[in-house]
């Protein structure tokens, strides 16, 4: 006995059609006009869409950052990201310095296995260009089914690498079927400001973003781009704030460059006048790169369009206000970066760019799970709806409207940056593998349930 999820308006990348799907076992095994009901269970689907499970290809789960560990481990980050629509996570593995890359990994798969709610894929941080480090990566890609590799053009002294890394990064990359993401900020100018402002007594969260202005992110950018041109290596750049970073990306497309770019939901919803909200509020917001001004948001929801920008990822690392945002109170570089976002990443979406009527329905399937599943070599298993695929299926009630707030959401954190924020569209069942792990706010799922997937070498896409 199957299940059949009827009469919806299934949705992929490139199709928008009216038909019932058929989920046996773990797959999905037809997709038809009218599939005879059988001893199937029926789910009704005729006023609702029919999304592949979002996919985010950008999480902080269960990692030691900026003195603290993120508040949300694989089980609650995951319960949470399923009950936002989302059936797959590829997260950061940190890599030590001197360290291996396998033992880091395996770090990871220890933190995720028993734990993970919905599947799992991972990325590795790079933090030395050691040749022993660089050896491991081929063997990495092709046995342990992680094709990408993040490098740090910020954080000095904890994650920042320098150039010579960087660009040994994505010559073996390029050579290996890897896909290099970087986090484009310029470390050395912002641990110049940082000082700067706090021997001045600026102390305040606004001052996170004040020392690491928008030409921060742009130079780096620009830089990690021509690296990306020497090497002859594809590039995706990871949480793009801002248009002049934005711009830059577009640039290097200009030239015939394999660089791809993810922005993520606070970017579209928050503003740099969120840091000066009284009582240390202004806390949650100190992530990085930071939030602009409010007129980069347009600019990167319209290059979201333009398929400019070519994934949204939550970029979630969660933290608690109290206990941990607060060990920066008398000095903004001491609160942890990062927001809670795995759960409303598809619902900010939907609300922004498909009721504003920027994004069409396609674009949004794209954006959060098809190009996802592509860059991290999910696809496609993962990232639509196709006989033979997983049966990852979120289906969608565009109706329903409900209001954020860390009162109410399942992130294992006391703080929101989406508070108040009333979004309509948000899902009604979430079938994972075949298995309904979501009915409305209800996680009917089981911890442990979510599998690594392994990742496909990269190949430079035609997005
Ligand atoms: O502030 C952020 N983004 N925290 C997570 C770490 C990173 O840089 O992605
Ligand atoms: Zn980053
Ligand atoms: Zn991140």
């Amino acid at each position: 006995m199957g299940t059949i999820v009827r009469g919806g308006t299934v949705v992929t990348a490139t199709d928008t059609y009216r038909a019932d799907v058929l989920i046996e076992g773990e797959s999905i095994a037809a997709i038809g006009s009218h599939i005879a009901d059988g001893a199937h269970e029926i789910v009704e689907a005729g006023d609702a869409y029919v999304f592949p499970g979002g996919i985010d290809p950008h999480t902080h789960l269960d990692m030691p950052f900026g003195g603290t560990v993120t508040a949300d481990d694989f089980e609650t980050g995951t319960r949470a990201a399923a009950l936002g629509g989302t059936t797959t996570i590829v997260d950061f593995a940190l890599h030590s310095r001197g360290g291996s890359l396998h033992d880091a990994l395996n770090t990871w798969h220890e933190k995720a296995a028993g734990r993970a709610c919905i599947d799992y894929g991972f990325h590795l941080t790079i933090a030395d260009g050691r040749d022993e480090t660089m050896a491991e990566i081929p063997k990495i890609i092709d046995e342990q089914g992680v094709n990408s590799f993040k490098v740090f053009m910020a954080y000095k002294h904890v994650l920042q690498v320098d150039d010579e890394t960087i660009f040994k990064t994505l010559q073996t990359c390029a050579k290996a079927g890897g896909l290099v993401q970087v986090h484009a900020e310029n470390g050395d100018v912002i641990e110049v400001t940082t000082k700067q402002a706090l021997a001045a007594g600026k102390t305040d969260p606004k001052w996170h973003a004040l020392t690491r202005p928008v030409e921060c992110e742009g130079e780096a950018t620009h830089r990690a781009i021509r690296l990306a041109e020497i090497a002859g290596a594809p590039l995706y750049v990871v949480h793009v704030s801002s248009a002049m970073a934005a711009d830059a990306i577009g640039e290097g497309r200009k030239r015939g460059l394999a660089v791809y770019g993810e922005t993520c939901p606070q970017y579209l919803v928050c503003d740099f006048t969120d840091y000066e909200r009284p009582d240390f509020e202004g806390a949650k917001y100190v992530l990085s790169p930071p939030i602009r001004d409010k007129w980069n948001q347009d600019v990167l929801l319209r290059k979201l369009k333009n398929m400019e920008l070519h994934s949204f990822g939550s970029d979630h690392c969660s933290f608690n206000l109290c206990g941990q945002k607060e060990l920066g109170r008398h000095d903004f570089s001491k609160i942890p970066n990062g927001a809670p976002t795995i759960e409303d990443r598809l619902s900010i979406l939907y609300e922004v760019g498909v009721n504003r009527g920027v994004l069409g329905l396609n674009n949004f399937v794209a954006l959060g799970s098809t190009n996802p599943a592509k860059f991290f070599g999910l696809f496609p298993r993962k990232g639509t709806i196709a006989v033979g695929s997983d049966a990852d299926i979120l289906v969608w009630d565009p109706a329903a409207v409900r209001t954020i707030s860390a009162k109410t959401h399942h992130m294992n954190v006391d703080n929101s940056v989406f508070e108040g924020m009333t979004v309509k569209g948000s899902p009604r069942y979430v079938f994972s593998r075949g298995r309904k792990i979501a009915d409305g706010a209800a996680f009917i799922g089981e911890k442990g349930y979510g599998r690594f997937q392994k990742s496909a070498r990269f190949y430079p896409l035609q997005v």
